[in-house]
């Protein structure tokens, strides 16, 4: 027997390519960590967060901000709640401590009046992420632990920067209204229920390949999140034209409704990219639909070719 591969197989080593030992975390709260720190990078950098933590965030966008988590955590909550006697789901269930869904309505109630359940809808980008938590739920319940982690520790760390940037571009009462969601009134210490969380997480019995799945799914859930970030910071770009549009009385024009999913672009093209030949066609469907600007471009590009053509001559 090899005694230094024994030892490296116990202490859970492994050489890197630079040819230096380095511990291999199993825990999965450290897992976790290490494996999505990139993505966790990749999400605090995208444009739409960058925008937001400098108090660029317009009232619109907040708002169907605020629905879009209603809607994720909604199903999210079901299908916790559905197993929540489940031996991989029993050790994270922390209804009073985290669930946000009732404080997300009294959001939404605030934002959007007492009609706001008839006033919002699940955009085209929040829907494969809401499909993927029932999917999750219904077939491989461990997962779900993903899901919960990637939102509730993101919302006990980041989500506080958010909620003070958020007050103060919003101007939002110091009552805490329209802010219920950042506010969590079951817990006293956020990094002390953080660490309670992850020994949680660490009790899970879980084996190494289901921790891996678990880490890969968190990954896929920092995925569904980005996708929902670009969809709000395309709305974003269109919003003053929608005040325009208000101002001559064409209201309530909604600008990305979607019940089907392959409306979302982001989801379409990183399904394309993965090879499956249904969304390489809806890829190029959509890049279709928006050709007017591509032959803007192309006529653009013509122009200044025949002209320099023409002075060099
Ligand atoms: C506004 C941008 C963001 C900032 C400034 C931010 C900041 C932070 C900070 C400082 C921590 C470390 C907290 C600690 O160790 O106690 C953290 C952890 C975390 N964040 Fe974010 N974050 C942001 C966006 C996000 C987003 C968009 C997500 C996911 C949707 C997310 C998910 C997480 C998770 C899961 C952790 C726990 C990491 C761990 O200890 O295992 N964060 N974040």
């Amino acid at each position: 027997v090899d005694r230094r591969k024994l030892v490296s197989v116990i202490n859970n080593e492994q050489t890197n390519k630079g040819g230096s030992v380095v511990t291999v975390p199993s825990d999965l709260s450290e897992m976790l960590a290490e494996g999505t720190k990139e993505a966790h990078d990749r999400a605090e950098n995208c444009q739409f967060v960058k925008d937001f933590l400098r108090g660029h965030i317009p009232r619109e966008l907040f708002k169907r901000g605020t629905a879009a988590l209603y809607f994720v955590y909604l199903a999210m909550e079901e299908e916790i709640e559905k197993n929540k006697d489940h031996p991989q789901v029993a050790p994270i269930y922390f209804p009073a401590e985290l669930h946000r869904c009732e404080a997300l309505a009294r959001d939404l109630e605030y934002f959007y009046g007492a009609e706001w359940q008839i006033q919002i809808s699940l955009s085209a980008c929040t829907k494969p992420y809401v499909d993927r938590i029932h999917n999750v739920g219904a077939q491989d319940p461990a997962l779900l632990v993903a899901h919960a982690y990637t939102r509730y520790m993101g919302d006990l760390s980041g989500g506080q920067i958010l909620k003070k940037v958020a007050q103060r571009a919003l101007k939002l009462p110091s009552s805490g209204e329209g802010l219920n969601f950042y506010q969590f009134e079951g817990i006293h210490g956020h990094s002390g229920f953080k660490r309670l969380y992850r020994s949680r997480m660490n009790e899970i019995e879980l084996d190494t390949d289901t921790k891996r799945k678990i880490v890969e799914e968190s990954n896929r859930a920092f995925g569904f999140n980005m996708m929902v970030f670009t969809e709000l910071e395309e709305i974003g770009k269109k919003i003053p034209e929608q005040a325009q549009e208000e101002a001559f009385g064409h209201g309530h024009a909604e600008i990305m409704q979607g019940e089907d999913i392959n409306k979302c672009p982001y989801y379409v093209a990183k399904m394309a990219t993965s090879g499956n030949p249904t969304y390489v066609c809806q890829f190029a469907k959509a890049l279709l639909q928006h050709l007017p600007s591509q032959v803007v471009l192309a006529a653009w590009i013509a122009l200044f070719a025949g002209f320099t053509a023409w002075y060099l001559r």
